[in-house]
């Protein structure tokens, strides 16, 4: 966060702040990203008056386009992706006034330079004062290009005073080295904090109330440890295949998907120490310190900690579903998982011992993400007679999405005679407790950006942790010979992930 600015959870204002007026500029505008979740989420900060007046979108890519193109182009993805019934023509209309298009292409100087005159006309004709938020979407081959591109034009600086930030979308790198190097391409050209290295999970705010859920309540803190938390698993499933997106897929898997930072950042939040503030180095110290003490991974014990997996065809008579193999874009006989799971440990004076299960994967029973934390059983087993057979252990889930809410079982006796024993539910809804629909992360993370306040990005450190932690996984994966498994659709993924958790007497959750 830059100087001057403070946390908004500091301030319990949530959204209700405004931008400077700027000029947002998104690279790879004509990808899918930008039509299904940019737009919307500009739009709706529009709706909500958190723009300011003068705010611009210029929308820069290959494909050549006038401007009214693409304002016709974004009003139809904005009616198809933005909630029914939110898009007023007047509103619209005014916002359409601030959408811009330029063909840009990394290989053409002359288009920055056109690039660059479209944004001083606007900063002028619309009073943006210079402020400019870059936002990377394009394939990730072409991130370092088009760096490059806005230093050789002095674009990483704005002119008059106004400010210049970069955001850039995932996959921040493919592995350690990749990572590294993008890193120290960026920072050649801007500084640590004009960089906004996007997360969207981050901007959930589920996932904003881990920290308000472990930290604003007495009763849960004293409990979050080795003493009384058995192990935790981290569920991220979706059961969707991998849709139009083979090319990109085919080059990450689930493992650089998902399991590298949408997961990995869930584990730090869970896991990581209370923070001495909000301010956002003393949140993302905190976070860094755990992926610090993960026990690292050597190349020989992947087989024991990890699991891979690939969805087949399947389906039922009436709806066939595609193996993985068979879709879009897809080599056919490709080894890239659908599916992954990972068994850790932090070693640390909290979390001595305590496995995390992490598991992410495509076309499983259903999407749900989910943090359970299952705590250890009763001490002395004075029920060990119950009927029902042996008790279950509370469980404290932290339900992400969708149907986001926090529950938490506990055994309770059924009414009746004999001492007859199940598990039962203490539930809190979002949906039952608060009226107001929760903000779309893209909308609270740009808006974000716009005010300076990085506190929901990735910093440079921990990404390369990530990676350094992870990157010996993919390497022995790489090296396997044997068939990568395979596992129906709709299902919970394939049999080894079940013998992960079996080898250590336990079981994943079926949410
Ligand atoms: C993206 C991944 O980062 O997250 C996608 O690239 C995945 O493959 C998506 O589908 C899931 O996001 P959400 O918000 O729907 O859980």
């Amino acid at each position: 966060m830059e100087p001057g600015l403070t946390n908004p959870l500091n301030q319990g204002l949530g959204l209700r702040r405004s931008a400077d007026p700027c000029t947002i500029v998104i690279f790879g505008a004509s990808g899918d990203l930008t039509k299904r979740k940019l737009i919307p989420a500009l739009y709706s900060l529009a709706r909500k008056n958190l723009l300011a007046s003068g705010f611009s979108i210029v929308g820069a890519a290959r494909t050549p386009m006038r401007h009214d193109e693409f304002r016709e182009t974004m009003c139809k993805a904005n009616k198809r992706f933005t909630d029914a019934g939110l898009v007023h023509d007047i509103m619209w209309q005014n916002f359409a006034e601030g959408l811009f298009y330029n063909t840009t292409d990394t290989k053409s100087k002359e288009s920055y330079e056109q690039l660059r005159q479209l944004l001083d006309e606007i900063d002028k004709k619309r009073g943006t004062l210079g402020n400019r938020l870059f936002f990377i979407a394009t394939p990730p081959n072409m991130f370092t290009g088009v760096i490059q591109r806005l230093h050789e034009l002095g674009l990483n600086k704005s002119p008059d005073g106004g400010w210049t930030r970069i955001v850039i979308e995932k996959p921040f790198g493919l592995d350690l080295a990749s990572a590294k190097q993008l890193n120290r391409e960026v920072l050649k050209v801007f500084a640590e904090n004009q960089v906004y290295r996007i997360d969207h999970y981050l901007g959930k705010e589920t996932v904003q109330n881990i920290m308000v859920f472990r930290f604003a309540n007495g009763i849960f803190e004293p409990l979050w440890n080795r003493h009384y938390i058995d192990h935790v698993q981290i569920t991220a499933a979706e059961s969707i295949g991998v849709e139009s997106r083979g090319e990109y897929y085919e080059q990450s898997g689930a493992f650089r998907d998902m399991i590298q930072n949408h997961v990995m950042q869930l584990l730090a939040l869970v896991a990581m120490e209370p923070p001495v503030s909000l301010d956002t180095d003393a949140v993302r110290n905190e976070k860094i310190k755990v992926l610090q003490a993960i026990r690292p991974f050597s190349p020989a014990d992947v087989d024991r900690y990890a699991v891979r997996g690939q969805y087949s065809p399947g389906g039922t008579a009436l709806t066939q579903l595609k193996g993985y193999r068979q879709e879009l874009n897809i080599n056919p006989h490709s080894t890239t998982e659908t599916y992954a799971a990972l068994k850790l440990f932090i070693d640390n004076w909290r979390w001595a011992n305590v496995p995390f299960y992490l598991r992410s994967g495509k076309r499983l029973d259903k999407r749900v993400t989910e943090i359970a934390i299952q705590f250890k059983k009763a001490p002395h087993r004075l029920f060990k007679d119950n009927a029902g057979g042996p008790l279950e252990s509370n469980i404290l889930v932290l339900q992400i999405q969708p149907d986001e809410g926090i529950s938490l079982s506990f055994n309770s006796k059924i009414p009746g005679q004999f001492i007859n024993i199940r598990p039962v539910n203490m539930a809190f809804r979002y949906a039952e407790s608060f009226s107001q629909k929760s903000p779309e992360a893209y909308a609270r993370l740009l808006l974000d950006a716009m005010l300076g306040d990085s506190s929901l990005y990735a910093r440079g450190d921990m990404v390369e942790k990530t990676w350094e932690l992870l990157t010996p996984v993919l390497e022995a994966w790489q090296q396997f010979t044997q068939e990568i498994p395979q596992y129906e659709p709709g299902s919970w993924g394939p049999r080894e992930a079940d013998e992960l958790l079996e080898r250590d007497q336990r079981r994943w959750r079926q949410p």
